[in-house]
């Protein structure tokens, strides 16, 4: 049994194309409980941070200047199994490769910009949630 806690971004092209509300209320409606929310904007050198494990991938640089070009919702998510539920929810990384009913099927766009971005270990999910969240800021 994994542990109850993931992390969530929802990226920059889904801000913009008004998904933050369908986003959320599929969020909710499977079950999982905001532990900590908020919309912020990533400078270059925070997202740079927050992908280094993607630093020597041809596409970093690219995923660096989206998840910098615009506003984002950052979320802890609190549900038994969290980081495998929510990646059940989301679905595949490629929107065109997610199964239907899938958050990146509905709302993502391409590769790089594919709606949201989920923890994909329990190590990972607390790093990123520690990343964003003191605390204080989480009920
Ligand atoms: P995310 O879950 O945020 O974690 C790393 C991100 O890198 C991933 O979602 C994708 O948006 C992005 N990514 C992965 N593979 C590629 C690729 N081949 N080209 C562009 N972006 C990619």
């Amino acid at each position: 049994m994994g542990a109850n806690i993931t992390f969530t971004m929802i990226k920059p092209t889904a801000f913009k194309k008004n998904c933050v509300g369908k986003i959320l209320y599929k969020i909710s409606e499977a079950g999982f409980r905001v532990v900590a929310m908020k919309v912020t904007k990533l400078t270059k050198a925070q997202a740079m941070k927050f992908y280094e494990i993607h630093a020597a991938r041809p596409f970093y640089g690219e995923l660096v200047e989206f998840m910098s070009s615009g506003p984002i919702v950052a979320a802890i998510l609190e549900k038994e199994n969290a980081v495998e539920a929510y990646r059940t929810l989301i679905g595949a990384t490629n929107p065109a490769e997610a199964a239907e009913g899938t958050i990146r099927k509905e709302c993502g766009t391409n590769i790089g910009e594919n709606a949201v971005h989920g923890s994909d270990s329990d190590e990972n999910a607390i790093l990123e949630a520690n990343f964003f969240f003191a605390q204080t800021e989480r009920f």
